[in-house]
């Protein structure tokens, strides 16, 4: 793999401003380009052939090599998205209609949505001061027809890992981990995507890295890679997947989630970033958290394992929904951006789960008729979760920012609590 360095100076906006807060695609430039442009001149665009057999498409299976390097994992799978991934996961699981799957109540749409799509039952569960899935909900959520646990390492954090897998083992259930908004990030010492039985990844713009969309699948458990890989490919097994895990599996009906050779070329390029994104965002948001500690208002996000996490937000709770407007109105006034980076919902209030339904009538996990939201799909069923999602402030960090730009926004931060909390 090459090592990529961050430049000295990546950040093209003016010195007096705040920059937003940008991840991989600001570092795109001539690594990604050479590689967009060998597969242009190869005119081999499709992933298991080209125009010359005896020089197959290189991109994907690349990625998915220095991918499985990079996690720990022997096999990686690339895929269109991460929604797909999640697809692609649940359906190498084997959850299906009447299979129930717990996931954090506080998660990305296709978290929720992707369950549904396969035929399971979402269950949604609590989040802690980690934001991730609270240690105790998956033995508290488990029934006989829980097949699986869903953790998603929210935000460059790695969720609190121990507690979770010796759970899930307790539980005799899978955990498929989101590892969408944590690329690189580890927990004591080995990458987030290799503790569960499966994980995923995503190359959405927005992401760490990015190909504008793309997605990944790892795992260490070859029937769940050949799964995977049928139900990634329209229930085919193809010869390049056979050479690194023979056939055992039935066919069945799959989807079609192919990773493009051009998309392959620039989640490649990406990967060999990651380190350097992390690294840079890491650093700043120490500084910055260094500068806010005895701020006795101000209570820290719990990072579960503080030597792995990304940095690329911070999280503090104050006292109440009210001291957290006045907190993001003194930073936007000062042109501080200060939303979240991945769009993160309370399920319990998305459309989708208040009305119950998927794409056919047959097709929903919940009881047509009765009442609804029933119990579980409500915000007054999770009041651990209601209580900290009204009342964070979050700082975004990014590879634009530089070290006056942590002084800065912790000077306004500092200031702000002073104003609400006179001596
Ligand atoms: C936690 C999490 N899981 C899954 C996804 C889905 O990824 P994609 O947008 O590539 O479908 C996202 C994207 O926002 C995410 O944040």
């Amino acid at each position: 793999m090459n090592a990529f360095v961050m430049p000295a100076n990546p950040r093209p906006v003016s010195d007096r401003t705040v920059p937003a807060p940008v991840l991989g695609w600001a570092l795109i430039g001539r690594e990604e380009e050479e590689l967009v442009l060998e597969v242009l001149r190869r005119k081999a665009l499709f992933r298991y052939y080209g125009p010359d057999p005896a020089s197959p498409p290189p991109m994907v299976s690349t990625l998915e090599r220095e991918l499985a390097t990079m996690i720990g994992t022997r096999f990686a799978l690339g895929v269109t998205s991460g929604s797909a991934a999640l697809e692609v996961a649940l359906g190498a699981l084997g959850v299906g209609p009447g299979d129930e799957v717990i996931l954090p109540a506080w998660s990305w749409v296709s978290c929720f949505t992707a369950i549904v799509r396969v035929g399971g039952k979402p269950v949604l569960a609590e989040v802690d001061r980690s934001l991730c899935l609270a240690p105790g909900e998956i033995t508290r959520l488990r029934t006989a027809r829980t097949k699986a646990a869903l953790v998603v390492h929210f935000q460059g954090v790695a969720a609190d890992l121990d507690a979770l897998v010796a759970e899930a083992r307790q539980a005799g259930i899978a955990l498929l981990e989101d590892c969408a908004e944590s690329p690189g990030a580890s927990y004591r010492g080995r990458r987030v995507g290799s503790f569960g039985d499966i994980a995923i990844f995503s190359f959405q713009q927005q992401k760490t890295i990015t190909s504008g969309e793309g997605g990944a699948v790892v795992t260490n458990d070859p029937r769940l890679y050949e799964r995977a890989v049928r139900m990634h490919d329209l229930g085919q097994y193809r010869d390049f997947h056979a050479r690194q895990k023979p056939a055992a599996e039935p066919a069945f009906c799959g989807s079609q989630f192919r990773m493009a050779e051009l998309t392959g070329a620039v989640a490649l390029a990406q990967l060999r970033k990651v380190d350097a994104v992390r690294a840079h965002c890491r650093r700043l948001s120490l500084r910055l958290r260094a500068q806010l500690a005895d701020l006795p208002g101000l209570q820290a996000r719990h990072i579960p394992d503080p030597e792995g996490e990304s940095g690329f937000e911070t999280y503090y709770w104050v006292a109440s929904t009210e001291q957290r407007d006045v907190y993001r109105a003194r930073l936007k006034d000062a042109k501080i951006p200060c939303e979240q980076m991945t769009g993160t919902y309370a399920q319990y209030r998305r459309a989708y789960v208040e009305t119950g339904l998927a794409h056919a009538p047959g097709a929903t996990p919940f009881p047509v008729g009765g009442v609804w939201p029933a119990q579980g799909y409500r915000a007054e069923d999770f009041p651990r979760t209601e209580d900290l999602i009204h009342r964070f402030i979050v700082i975004p960090v990014g590879v634009w920012h530089r070290e006056d730009d942590m002084d800065t926004i912790a000077a306004v931060i500092r200031r702000t609590h002073d104003e609400l909390n006179p001596k």
